[in-house]
């Protein structure tokens, strides 16, 4: 139930923190080590490439969860879109792990892939928020979102699970792997929690710049390098699924190569700069834009911030950055739709789960 919020999707993107916790919670022993189904660790240990298969805003998790496995588990691995696997199949390596990430477990590109790939006979682990869900039945191994059920059409809390789920299966393997690292994820999970609070207090903020920048535009562009640059894919899907902006992500030194043409008189581009390895060339990219009469808009991280930004987002481990910047991009969409009227939770054209190819 919506209980006293006007739409599901406004409070799914407020459960966010709480859903973070208690994924802590499921995914943590009574000693304060991680608790995973002892199947899912030697599977990880052994396969030498993963696959990430899925669609949507599950892709975009994907894109960040492949950074986990290979920076801390030290596997390779690939992000597929789930409609387009089968027509590109790459090579496969000699012990592959097919990872499904999917909020509802029933989108049926999705399940296309996974019903291909078991019967060529290699293992699959389902990433999801409905337990009993085809994709979770059908795979061998299944690890739980408990973001609780996502309403809205438009997914939010299932992403910011999606990607903490990630996190916490590429330090297991890590750990299982006997790799050091430098990361508590219990800890940085924790820290990240509270940084989302604050930001989901900030709704004021974010309607404001809304009102201002985004009232009556055609199209916007989200520019981010590294990390930043998956979030604004999703950023850009969001503002497009539900406010029918044309909107767009891009990787801040790809514009260059074509897409500044588009930059116009007032064009919004919303830049995120989160990453201290690239905050200095995001911004330089900005400058582009807005000597090519681009209306800004920086979401920095603190420590990172700038004067003339437009919202500085609490400070949180830096591969978690993307747990905390998308949240004020779904508020952003949030309300470009609402106050153009649109359907929030249905927007036109779109149904909750996708179970045609
Ligand atoms: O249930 P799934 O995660 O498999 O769904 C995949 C996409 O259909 C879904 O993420 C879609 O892109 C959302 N409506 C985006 O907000």
């Amino acid at each position: 139930e919506k209980g006293t919020y006007p739409h599901f999707m406004l409070k799914e993107i407020d459960e966010q923190p709480l859903a973070l916790r208690r994924i802590i919670q499921e995914y943590q022993d009574e000693h304060d080590h991680l608790k995973l189904d002892q199947n899912i660790r030697e599977t990880m240990k052994v396969c030498d490439r993963i696959y990430i298969i899925a669609a949507g805003t599950s892709y975009h998790a994907g894109l960040v969860g492949k950074q986990f496995l290979e920076k801390m588990a030290g596997i390779p691995a690939e992000v597929h879109v789930a409609s387009e696997f089968s027509y590109n199949m790459p090579l496969l390596s000699d012990n592959p792990l097919f990872v499904f990430i999917s909020q509802s477990g029933e989108t049926a590109d999705s399940r296309s892939v996974l019903v291909k790939i078991k019967e060529m006979g290699h293992p699959a682990l389902t990433i999801t928020n409905v337990a009993g869900s085809t994709l979770s039945r059908e795979a061998d191994y299944t690890l739980h979102l408990h973001a609780g059920p996502e309403i809205a059409v438009a997914s939010t809390k299932a992403y910011t699970a999606q990607i903490a789920v990630l996190a916490i299966l590429a330090v297991d393997t890590a750990r299982a792997k006997g790799l050091e690292l430098d990361f508590d994820p219990m800890r940085e999970l924790g820290i990240t929690a509270n940084a989302m609070e604050v930001l989901t207090d900030q709704k004021e903020a974010i309607d404001e710049l809304v009102r201002d920048n985004l009232g009556t535009t055609r199209n916007a562009f989200f520019i981010g390098r590294s990390t930043d640059y998956f979030v604004c894919l999703e950023a850009a899907l969001k503002l497009k699924e539900i406010s029918y902006i044309q909107a767009e992500g891009f990787a801040g030194g790809e514009l260059k190569h074509g897409t500044i043409a588009l930059i116009e008189e007032g064009t919004p581009v919303i830049a995120l700069a989160t990453q201290e390895t690239v905050n200095y060339s995001i911004r330089s990219n900005v400058s582009e834009v807005v000597a090519r009469g681009a209306n800004d808009m920086i979401f920095s991280m603190k420590g990172l911030e700038q004067d003339t930004d437009a919202f500085v987002l609490p400070e949180v481990h830096e591969l978690l950055t993307p747990l905390v910047s998308v949240v004020p991009m779904q508020l952003l969409a949030y309300y470009a739709a609402l106050h153009r009227g649109c359907d929030v939770d249905k927007p036109r054209n779109l149904a909750k789960s996708v179970t045609v190819e």
